[in-house]
């Protein structure tokens, strides 16, 4: 198990899902968390049990949290700003927070596309806003970001959620190779079907689906490595390759329309 010991991580998104749980897996390899969400409740009662369950010797307080929505620029850097004077200085950065939705042209609502861009992308870049003049001054640091391997492709119904994950991906490599052998590092999460709240709205079939445990570790392995990309689980990285690489770009489109035929989620957050 790769070790978080003296590291500050602030993750967004972080009150329910992946965030939730990768928080736990972090404080259980000694790292020190800063929560960030909407939900307070969710958030304040994370922090008890991350507070209760560290290990011992982990240095006091393992968990802070604030209520911050990623689409007010303002109140992010608040809330960041905030948990820095809690936990000291902010090593690693985590983008996590986001949503997905079932997009159809017959039930098309103006401004649901731009707003989850808003969402997913620039809240994304609203944090990078504030870490990564930070992080370039110290000649240090490590930024995260949780795309999906929907970024690969553009998936049928979901338009907005597979172009904010895509340019994600390709902002985030743009970014590595910008600050290659400047200290600073740059890992895109790319996982698979995840049990969390978005998932648990989709009705279509989801192949390979982890648990949410199984991604937190595969997520902190990947970080502490500071590997440039992670991709879980292999099979739908092996998948990823040969439909969009591979083939040609109308069998691909023909079985991936016949996979999601219509778009079948239960609701959208
Ligand atoms: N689960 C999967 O299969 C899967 C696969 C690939 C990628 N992902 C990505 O993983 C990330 C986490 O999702 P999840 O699967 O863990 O789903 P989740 O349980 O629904 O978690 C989403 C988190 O994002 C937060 N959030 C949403 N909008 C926000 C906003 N405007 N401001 C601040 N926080 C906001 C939510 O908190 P509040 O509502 O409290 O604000 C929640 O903590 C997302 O970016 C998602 O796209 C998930």
């Amino acid at each position: 198990m790769q070790s978080f010991g003296g590291k500050t991580v602030v993750i967004t998104g972080a009150s329910s899902g992946i965030g939730a749980v990768l928080a736990k897996e972090l404080v259980q390899r000694g790292a020190r968390v800063g929560l960030l969400a909407r939900r307070q409740d969710r958030l304040r009662q994370l922090a008890q049990e991350l507070e209760q369950g560290a290990p011992a010797g982990t240095e006091q307080p393992v968990a802070a949290w604030r209520e911050a929505d990623v689409l007010d620029g303002g109140a992010l850097n608040a809330a960041l700003d905030g948990l820095e004077q809690e936990l000291g200085p902010i090593d690693i950065v985590v983008a996590n927070a986001g949503y997905g939705m079932s997009e159809s042209p017959r039930r098309h609502r103006p401004g649901e596309a731009i707003r989850l861009y808003d969402t997913n992308l620039f809240g994304m870049l609203r944090l990078i806003d504030w870490a990564l003049p930070r992080f370039v001054e110290r000649r240090s640091g490590h930024i995260v970001g949780v795309a999906s391997v929907a970024s690969y492709a553009g998936l049928p119904y979901n338009a907005s959620y597979c172009g904010s994950k895509a340019a994600m991906r390709v902002h985030l490599q743009a970014l590595r190779v910008t600050l290659a052998g400047q200290g600073v590092a740059v890992t895109t999460i790319c996982p698979g079907f995840v049990k969390s709240e978005l998932t648990d709205t989709v009705e279509y079939p989801m192949p390979f689906f982890w648990s949410t445990e199984r991604a937190a570790r595969k997520i902190a392995d990947g970080i502490a490595k500071r590997r440039r990309e992670v991709v879980f689980p292999w099979q739908m990285k092996v998948l990823v390759v040969m439909l969009t690489r591979l083939m040609p770009l109308s069998w691909f489109e023909a079985i991936v329309r016949r996979g999601n035929p219509k778009g079948r989620v239960k609701s959208s957050s």
